[in-house]
């Protein structure tokens, strides 16, 4: 029955003459399986109310899902320490609720993408428990375990990125491990064959069950030198008010390719995709994931894009450069990790459509865009009140410079009615007052809505071929507050103009140079703007407004 899942999902097979696969014309959407929807009403979400939701998802224009970790752990950092890769947290249901999930997504068309904890395990995962046991245990190896430099020393000056050193002394057997993340997050030691060979096992184990492809979590921290020499100081301290270090030999190492051509023989065995959680401090960085021979990553996020400024001249040499760099772009706007976008962007004057303006952009881009629930109705931050109120460790930790991730982790924003509909239970995160306004059921109603105008882009990229494969033609060059691009493919060409200001705008384009000496444009989306002249292309624009057109001779 698994391998019919499979056939029956052929991915290596090109959608379109160009040869592009089912990844290039998919909309991913991000969820976090504790607030999406609560099937039990227990306050948490499970695979059960991802289930009941794959309607809306359809409806709303996702071809897949990639759902943060479900797996069994202690939820120290929320699922991201898992203690057994093979299996589904009883919290989220069984792996019979997976299966269903899996079958009935696949009748709406959806595929599921897991979350692949590769760096770290939990401590509380069997092969920790038998690693610290001894040092003489048949996993001992598998985790990073050295002698400290000398009574209460630890082995270097590593930091861990959570806010406390990175090693962790074992009274037991009277050595340090690593963890770069929380203690109760021991870092795998990918230098181990051993620990490859079981790694690529669970990938296995779960393309067999019908997931179509995994997200790579935290990916440039795998491997670590051997001779674990200390990190050099850098300027200043961190958001936990320690000194700043360049993580010159912690992060980043060439091995990290090598375990990432791996992966990916594998994955190419299942027609599966492999998405990467890719911090990168440049377009330069984030090139090398997709492998000197595209044999990395397919779909390496770039997750600059969720730390630019609100302005035209930004995002146009931002795109340019990604678009330049030879792979197919990953767009992303916000993740778990990540303050939500309405709540970095917003003015308090045109907050709306600043969202609406962000989807006209993001999701018109040549690449592949990746959602994260409640961006499409407009959810905001619900950070906490105060240090009692934080579930996120690092925000106890860090508070209140750092003040934790809960705040873009809250419950789906289902209906106006109580816990935004999410739970008849007290759910785990609370609900914001802006539920009421931001919801499913509201915004559904109205056409002028978040939710309305991503289902009008979203419906547009399905409809324009040249939103699915066209190039990226930047105009208007030096326009500070319009980014305008063309996406052009074959005889089909899609004008995309985007007041990225506060002030209303009008601009013109002449088309020559893109082979049109007369062009007419006939509206396929406005919001906020409207066309002047369609012969000669003027369009007006309200302050973040939108129009997009189609282009002909
Ligand atoms: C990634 C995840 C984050 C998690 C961390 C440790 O950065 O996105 O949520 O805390 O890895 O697994
Ligand atoms: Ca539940």
């Amino acid at each position: 029955r698994r391998v019919l899942f499979r056939s029956a999902f052929a991915q290596n097979k090109p959608v379109d003459e160009q040869g592009h696969l089912w990844w290039q014309h998919a909309v991913f959407y991000e969820l976090y399986p504790r607030s999406f929807a609560d099937s039990n009403n227990d306050g948490i979400g499970d695979l059960n109310g991802i289930t009941s939701k794959l309607d809306y998802l359809k409806q709303l224009g996702i071809d897949a899902i990639w759902i943060t970790p479900c797996f069994p752990s202690p939820q120290i950092d929320f699922g991201y320490d898992v203690s057994d890769y093979l299996n589904i947290d009883p919290m989220y249901g069984t792996l019979q609720d997976f299966d269903t999930l899996v079958q009935e997504a696949k009748k709406h068309g959806i595929r599921i993408v897991l979350d692949f904890v590769v760096n770290h395990t939990s401590d509380q995962h069997k092969w920790f428990l038998d690693s610290r046991s001894s040092k003489t245990s048949a996993h001992r190896d598998w985790y990073i375990w050295r002698n400290g430099k000398g009574p209460g020393q630890p082995p270097n000056n590593w930091q861990s990125i959570f806010g406390t050193p990175a090693w962790k002394y074992d009274p037991a057997t009277e050595q340090y491990y690593y963890h770069y993340f929380y203690p109760e997050q021991p870092d795998l030691n990918w230098r181990n064959p051993q620990v490859q060979e079981a790694m690529f096992d669970v990938t296995r184990f779960w393309y067999k069950r019908g997931v179509a492809g995994l997200r790579l979590d935290a990916v440039d921290s795998l491997y670590e030198d051997p001779d674990l020499t200390d990190n050099p100081l850098g300027a200043g301290t961190d958001k936990f008010g320690r000194p700043n270090r360049i993580e010159k030999f912690n992060r980043n190492l060439p091995e990290v390719h090598t375990a990432l051509q791996d992966l990916r023989k594998i994955a190419d065995q299942y027609d599966a995709v492999l998405i990467g959680e890719t911090w990168t401090p440049d377009v330069e960085a984030l090139k090398k994931y997709y492998g000197k021979h595209s044999n990395e990553l397919q779909l390496p996020m770039d997750l600059m894009f969720t730390t630019l400024k609100l302005s035209a001249p930004v995002y146009r040499q931002h795109i340019a450069a990604l678009d330049a760099a030879g792979g197919w772009p990953t767009y992303v706007i916000t993740n778990h990790d990540i303050v939500r976008s309405y709540s970095r962007y917003a003015d308090g004057l045109h907050d709306e459509q600043i969202a609406k303006v962000l989807a006209g952009l993001y999701l018109t881009l040549r690449g592949t865009p990746i959602m994260y629930y409640g961006e499409e109705i407009g959810m905001q931050n619900n950070d906490p009140k105060g240090k009692e109120d934080v579930r996120d460790p690092i925000g106890i930790l860090g508070w209140p410079l750092e003040k934790g991730r809960d705040g873009e982790r809250t419950p789906m924003q289902w209906s106006s009615g109580a816990n935004a509909g999410f739970t008849t239970g007290t759910p785990w995160l609370p609900v914001p007052d802006s539920a009421k306004t931001y919801n499913v059921e509201t915004e559904s109603k109205d056409a002028n809505s978040i939710l309305s105008f991503y289902m009008q882009v979203l419906r547009l990229r399905k409809e324009e071929p040249a939103l699915r494969e066209g190039s990226y033609i930047a105009l208007n060059e030096s326009d500070a507050n319009v980014l305008s691009y063309l996406r052009q493919y074959r005889d089909d060409s899609v004008l995309v103009v985007l007041n990225l200001s506060a002030e209303k705008q009008q601009v013109s384009f002449d088309l020559t140079h893109q082979g049109f000496a007369a062009p007419k444009t006939k509206t396929l989306l406005e919001s906020a703007a409207a066309a002047v002249d369609a012969a000669a292309v003027t369009v007006t624009l309200d302050p973040y407004g939108v129009f997009i057109a189609k282009v002909t001779k």
